[in-house]
């Protein structure tokens, strides 16, 4: 099976995520999406650990019960994959067509992924002609571990779907992002007078960064294209656990605590998961300008479960010196009222990224 394979057939967007099932199916009307089917069913703790599944039965259970609590009909869904075992990479290679290079994509990938080919899906996306090197294309290779993919795979024939289109987390982040119109050119990057100031040469770029349990899927975007993607192991996960320590708790009640009285975490709790968050951001943000100096990351657009942290986007404006939006897709998806909890549904927006945007896939052309 290829990674992005049968975007047409796709239609649910299923996250299979440390923390839960998260499903959501959207139609298109002019006037933009509504939502159709979701639901949020949480996994048990360690049933899926650094995106391997390790409780299946547990998974495609969740799964029956998400299919279940949302009435959705459909079968084909779109995953995402992300972590250790995805590779996306921007390579060189000479000019040549698409077909042409669906031939010669396993040789490209060989030179390129730490894994043994045999072992991995792979695919690719031209981006164009290399600016430096006319003869040359730039092309995004992505390449992910089989036994991650087949273990989706399996858990989601036990519920009864077919994976049609498997993605990529941070492109699903980006997709939906677009989708809802939030990375609109003219309200994200570098305004053109303050370029021509000669304040900054080129232009600006915007991050999109999500923050779940053990997760943070960064991808910055250079005048709207992909220049740097990265998943790090930090996340809310990590915040409980302090919670737990200092506050001498079980790992339920210090999560109740985050969700519900984040202001009684002892200080310097927040204190030390701020400094690491905004340490492990900082490593992806100093790689990036490491090849991109000239286009400094102006704008962070927050999602995942840690957007819904109060006041984390100051936090991190503070911390890093970029401003720092919360990304709800929510806000522009129409939800029938008569159909869904409007009101907590557009609060947890920001931590649904991932499955609407994969959701979104169905309408690509
Ligand atoms: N209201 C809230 N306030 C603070 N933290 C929250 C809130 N809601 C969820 N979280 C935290 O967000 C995290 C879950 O986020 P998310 O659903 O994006 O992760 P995930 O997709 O399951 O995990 P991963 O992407 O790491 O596999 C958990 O650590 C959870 O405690
Ligand atoms: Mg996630």
């Amino acid at each position: 099976m290829k990674l992005f394979s049968r975007k047409k057939d796709a239609v649910m967007g299923v996250d299979i995520s440390a923390t839960a099932i998260k499903l959501v199916e959207l139609s298109k009307k002019k006037s933009g999406y509504v939502l159709k089917a979701f639901a949020n069913i949480p996994l048990p703790r360690d049933a899926i650990v650094e995106n391997t599944v390790i409780d299946s039965i547990a998974v495609s259970q969740a799964l029956l019960d998400a299919i279940e609590e949302s009435g959705a009909k459909t079968k084909n869904v779109s995953i995402a994959v992300s972590g250790n075992a995805l590779i996306i990479k921007v390579i060189q290679v000479p000019t040549t067509t698409e077909f042409d290079l669906e031939a010669q994509i396993m040789f490209e990938a060989d030179q390129h992924v730490p894994f043994d080919i045999e072992d991995v899906y792979s695919d690719f996306q031209i981006l164009g002609v290399n600016e430096v090197d006319p003869e040359l294309m730039d092309v995004v290779l992505v390449a992910c571990k089989r036994e991650i993919v087949d273990d989706y795979q399996l858990v989601l024939s036990e519920a009864g779907l077919n994976a049609s289109c498997v993605d990529c987390a941070v492109f699903a982040i980006e997709n939906a992002a677009e989708e809802v119109g939030l990375l609109d050119v003219d309200s994200l990057e570098l305004d053109a007078a303050e370029a021509l100031d000669g304040e900054i040469e080129g232009g600006g770029a915007s991050a999109l960064i999500n923050i779940g349990a053990n997760i943070i899927n960064v991808n910055i975007l250079r005048e709207g294209q992909m220049a740097f993607v990265r998943d790090q192991f930090y996340g809310g996960q990590n915040l409980t656990e302090l919670i737990q320590k200092t506050h001498a708790v079980s790992f339920t009640a210090a999560e109740e605590m985050k969700k519900n009285s984040f202001s009684e975490i002892d200080p310097n709790v927040t204190e030390e998961f701020y400094s690491n968050l905004s340490s492990e951001i900082s490593r992806s943000l100093d790689f990036y300008s490491a090849n991109n100096a000239e286009y400094p990351v102006q704008t962070i657009l927050l999602s995942g479960g840690c957007a819904l942290i109060p006041d984390i986007d100051v936090e991190l404006y503070q911390r890093l010196g970029i401003e720092t939006k919360i990304l709800n897709p929510f806000e522009k998806i129409e939800i029938p009222e008569q159909l869904f909890d409007v009101e907590s549904l557009r609060k947890i927006g920001p931590m649904m990224v991932v499955p609407i945007g994969l959701a979104m896939r169905s309408f690509d052309q």
